[in-house]
């Protein structure tokens, strides 16, 4: 199911092409040729946005691929602050290094090779933005994890919070009724609705982006 017009996206993506450069279509030349699921330059804009808008200078990301969002967080906090990439593939370390030094972008860079969530419980500190896009499954256990160390006015920002529609449970034949990334999603959506402590929205942009701002 489409969640947006397709021809809407169309027209959103093509006031974007000044930020065309040689290592950006580069990435996302790779996205389109493997089928790897960065999260476009829409909600890469989305997300840039969204962290300058709190002032982010340090920010942490489950789920790195190969830097392509890390690309818009290092945008927003600049050369002086730092974007923590988590991936468990050591390849995409190679890659995202690469990219972002060949982009200009490598300063606030910390690159860590290993299993996401569990990293940033062994990294020290508060922070400004924390960006989910782990597998599926994990995302609650992400967000019961990054709630706790976002500061107040700080952001909780997650890729594909809307997974294809499939959240709304309509026309699933019975078996992807079992879907675990579904439900997983669903449950993760539930907990931040409920949670007090963060306001917090569906940006129904491509595959739905949650932002949650700390507000207490
Ligand atoms: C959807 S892709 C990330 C795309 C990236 N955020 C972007 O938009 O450019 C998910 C990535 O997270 C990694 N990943 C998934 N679950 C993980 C986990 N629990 N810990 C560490 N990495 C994980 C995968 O190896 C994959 O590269």
């Amino acid at each position: 199911m489409d969640i947006v017009n397709p021809k809407i996206e169309e027209y959103m993506r093509g006031l974007l092409s000044r930020y065309d450069e040689p290592v950006l279509l580069e990435m996302e030349a790779e996205g389109e040729q493997r089928g790897f699921p960065i999260i476009g330059r829409l909600v890469g804009v989305t997300v840039e946005l969204l962290a300058r808008s709190v002032g982010a200078r340090r920010v942490f990301e489950l789920g790195s691929g190969y830097g392509y969002s890390a690309y818009w967080f290092c945008r927003a906090v600049g050369p002086r602050g730092e974007v923590h990439c988590t991936d468990g593939d050591p390849e995409n370390e190679k890659k995202g290094l690469d990219y972002l030094g060949r982009a200009g972008l490598a300063e606030p860079i910390r690159w860590h090779v290993g299993e996401a969530v569990a990293t940033l419980e062994s990294t020290d500190g508060e922070f400004d933005v924390i960006y989910d896009d782990i597998d599926k499954v994990g995302y609650p256990d992400a967000w019961r994890a990054a709630r706790e160390r976002i500061r107040v006015g700080g952001l909780y920002l997650c890729d594909n919070v809307l997974w294809s529609g499939r959240v709304t449970g309509e026309e699933l034949p019975a078996d992807e009724r079992q879907d675990w990334s579904t439900q997983a999603i669903l449950e993760h959506n539930r907990l931040i609705a409920e949670d007090e402590r963060y306001v917090s929205a569906i940006i129904p942009t491509r595959d739905g982006v949650m932002a949650a701002l700390r507000v207490s």
